[in-house]
């Protein structure tokens, strides 16, 4: 942990009314009000974020940890994407109650299905700690320094903690020029309500992932349930609804484009700050290499997938996680390829050093860090690549080596265990044995096998794979293993259960192709790949931490935003298209028309049920029309990552227009760097999920317990000046 005190001086232009890059800090959002009401935004700071009074941030969730949900009434209705509630549409889902494919709804609270394990957390304050978290520790140096800092850092969460029923933790910002306490409400009983079918859902599949135009109806529904005093309680039917502190009300408005638009969410990582080298390196080295991997075990998986339906079953999530970061990786090299980033980066480089050495002091702090950062990558590049190869091959490749971890992992310790202990775990490992088993295929797992492991060959040659192999041919080795091995095959690892007593045990795994092997890879990865990865990513975040705190001396005007971390940021930008490619233009927007003229084509990706159609072909909209159309996507300026899925996109009156769940192919070079004039969010309209609820799911009711905000023709073109004039003008008028 460094210590740092930089101060963030936050200047911007107000007389800027395009969309900017940076995921912001609610706590901070002040510095940023006078930008965004240039941009249209009619709510206060107050409004978005406050510790004082209940603000949109306390109707925004964390949700399960990775995605984020909003509530939208009073009785803790909750809505995030159908990707983000996927898993639990899942587990409730049987052959006879098939909700992935047919769509679920509760007609009524008590049909709402509880998930145990699933959580939502609201925000209860973020908290600057940076002077606090290194109080009492001048003069002092190593041990007594670090011991010193981590005892204030346990008063700073004991006090958040006292006298109430929140988590606290604090949280290293810019790479430890700042830290954060985040204190948090978790609630631990959320009901699924309602998930369209598959084909709203998840209509355009892998076909359509990261991909504009856009027709996908990307929302689920759940509910929180508290203790009778409307606090966080552990699953109890007597549970009731939560009361929120706030719920979005919903705006059935037509939109404008150009009109303000805010993302606020839980984004989870981007590397703003990457040095060309480092970025040279994942574009031209890192990314293709894992690229090519993947290109291998998705050409087995989808012929298996093709050859009957089981398989296609088996699969189908295995296949969606593999291919959903490949499409991404790939967009991401285009996109920064198109924009040429190393040479912007190279070029912004050049300033900060030109910068740095304008004064002696900031020469002598600032002026190295470049230079040590790109060598630094020279360095450990090799290092850096072993391991990503390592995650593909041991992790995201054939599942075989799957099973040899866990088996390890059971049988480290289980000789020191009680009988008791023993048979938990023992059981434990027997019913993952068969989930695992259910979805395995003993040849597509064998041809994943080969053709990842020549793949990786070529990459790293004279690895511990090549030692293995020796003379023999991956062809022979695969047939030995997945004939004979414990990890290949359902029979032998049931068998080896049966011994898992016996003295023969560890005889039997020593003469286990599949295990020898993936232990000897696994020993080299943890010996000497990680260790190296662990000093290099250290040294990084070191010199990254120099690096940050030099642009935001050095360059005060620019507008500065620390990396994502998991943190709750706000994002705003305009409802609009983009024109990425030469002589293409993307609108903003996408109806229901588009989902019959994509169900034309044929792809089995764009399939829907009759029902839809026939809603679809009478054009029957209700009052969620616009201009006799039905809105089902929209994109914005609006820069998000991973993590946003779920968000709320909220207008300039706070209200909630749609759901974000995606970017555009040609934009998921925003994790690196955001290009305002490419990078788009994606967002389903919030009039499609009620038409969707309304009309199609007949659950109308949960469409009753929303508040909805519509608004006067009048009311409408007085807003359509407004914004049109914000577009057209670039000074004071904006204001
Ligand atoms: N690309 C989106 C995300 O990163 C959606 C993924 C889910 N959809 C899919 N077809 N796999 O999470
Ligand atoms: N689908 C992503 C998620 O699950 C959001 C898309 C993105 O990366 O922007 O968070």
């Amino acid at each position: 942990m460094k210590k740092r005190f930089a101060t963030i001086i936050v200047v911007i232009s107000f007389f800027r009314v395009s969309a900017e890059e940076g995921m912001l800090i609610p706590s901070l959002i002040m510095a940023f009000e006078n930008d965004m009401k240039a941009m249209g935004m009619r709510l206060s700071a107050d409004d978005i974020y406050s510790v004082n009074q209940s603000s949109l941030k306390d109707a925004i969730l964390h949700f399960g940890g990775g995605c984020t949900a909003e509530l939208v009434s009073s009785q803790g209705l909750l809505l995030t994407n159908h990707h983000c509630g996927y898993s639990q549409v899942q587990s409730h889902s049987s052959l006879e109650n098939d909700y992935i494919k047919n769509g679920f709804w509760a007609r009524s609270m008590s049909e709402e299905l509880t998930n145990p394990g699933l959580t939502a957390s609201r925000i209860v304050r973020i908290q600057d700690v940076t002077a606090t978290m290194f109080q009492g520790t001048e003069g002092l140096s190593g041990e007594e320094y670090s011991a010193k800092v981590q005892a204030n850092m346990e008063t700073l969460i004991a006090d958040a903690r006292a006298g109430n029923h929140y988590e606290a933790e604090i949280k290293a910002f810019n790479y430890g020029n700042d830290y954060y306490m985040i204190v948090k409400e978790t609630f631990k009983d959320v009901r699924l309500v309602g998930a369209p079918p598959s084909s709203i859902g998840k209509f355009g599949g892998d076909t359509d992932n990261w991909v504009w135009p856009r027709h996908t109806g990307d929302f689920s529904m759940f509910r929180i349930y508290v203790g009778a005093d409307n606090k966080p309680a552990d699953y109890n039917p007597d549970n009731k609804p939560y009361e929120p502190l706030r719920f979005f009300e919903i705006s059935t408005k037509d939109r404008i484009p150009g009109e303000f638009t805010m993302v606020y969410g839980f984004p989870g990582t981007t590397e703003q700050h990457v040095s060309s080298d480092h970025l040279e390196y994942i574009m031209n080295t890192e990314r293709p290499a894992r690229i090519a991997m993947r290109d291998k075990s998705l050409a087995v998986i989808g012929t298996s997938m093709n050859s009957s339906d089981l398989l296609r079953i088996q699969y189908a999530s295995k296949q969606a996680r593999i291919a959903n970061a490949w499409k991404k990786w790939i967009g991401q090299i285009g996109g920064l390829q198109s924009v040429k980033a190393i040479e912007t980066k190279r070029s912004r480089e050049k300033a900060y050093n030109d910068m740095a050495a304008t004064r002696p002091e900031w020469k002598s702090k600032y002026g190295g860090v470049v230079k040590d950062l790109n060598n630094l990558v020279t360095e450990f590049k090799d290092k850096d690549f072993a391991y990503a190869m390592y995650i593909e091959y041991l992790y995201v490749g054939p599942e075989m080596y799957k099973r040899a971890r866990e088996l390890q992992e059971f049988l480290t310790g289980y000789e020191s265990m009680d009988e008791a202990t023993r048979a938990d775990e023992l059981e434990k490992l027997r019913k993952g044995g068969e989930g695992f088993f259910k979805d395995f295929d003993r040849e597509t797992d064998r041809k994943i096998f080969v053709v990842l492991s020549e793949e990786y060959m070529k990459q790293q040659p004279n690895s511990r794979l090549d030692q293995f192999l020796g003379d023999r041919s991956l062809e022979e080795v695969s047939q030995e293993i997945y004939s004979t091995s414990i990890m290949g095959n359902k029979e032998n690892f049931d068998a080896f259960l049966n011994h898992i007593n016996d003295s023969i045990v560890q005889y039997i795994l020593d003469n286990d192709e599949g295990y020898v092997l993936w232990k000897a890879l696994n020993d080299d990865f943890f010996t000497n790949v990680i260790p190296e990865v662990r000093i290099f990513e250290q040294a990084k975040n070191e010199l990254l931490s120099i690096y940050v705190e030099g642009k935001m001396e050095m360059f005060p005007d620019d507008k500065h935003w620390p990396d994502a971390n998991s943190t709750m940021r706000i994002t705003y930008g305009k409802l609009e298209g983009s024109a990425p490619h030469d002589g293409m233009k993307y609108t903003e927007h996408t109806t229901l028309d588009g989902i019959l003229a994509k169900n034309n084509t044929g792809n089995p990706d764009f399939e829907i049920t009759g029902r839809l159609r026939k809603l679809a072909e009478a054009r029957e909209y209700g009052e969620y029309d616009q201009n006799g159309e039905l809105w089902v996507c929209f994109t914005g300026s609006n820069h998000t990552t991973g993590g946003n899925s779920g968000s709320p996109v909220i207008d300039a009156d706070g209200l909630l227009m749609g759901v974000n769940f995606d970017r555009s192919w040609e934009s998921t070079m925003s994790d690196f760097m955001f290009d305002a004039s490419r990078c788009r969010n994606i967002t389903v309209d919030i009039r499609y999920v009620l038409w969707v609820i309304d009309k199609y799911a007949g659950a109308g009711h949960l469409v009753e317990e929303m508040t909805l905000v519509d608004e006067s023709q009048k009311a409408y073109k007085k807003r359509k000046k407004r914004f049109a004039k914000l577009n057209t003008c670039d000074g004071d008028c904006c204001k």
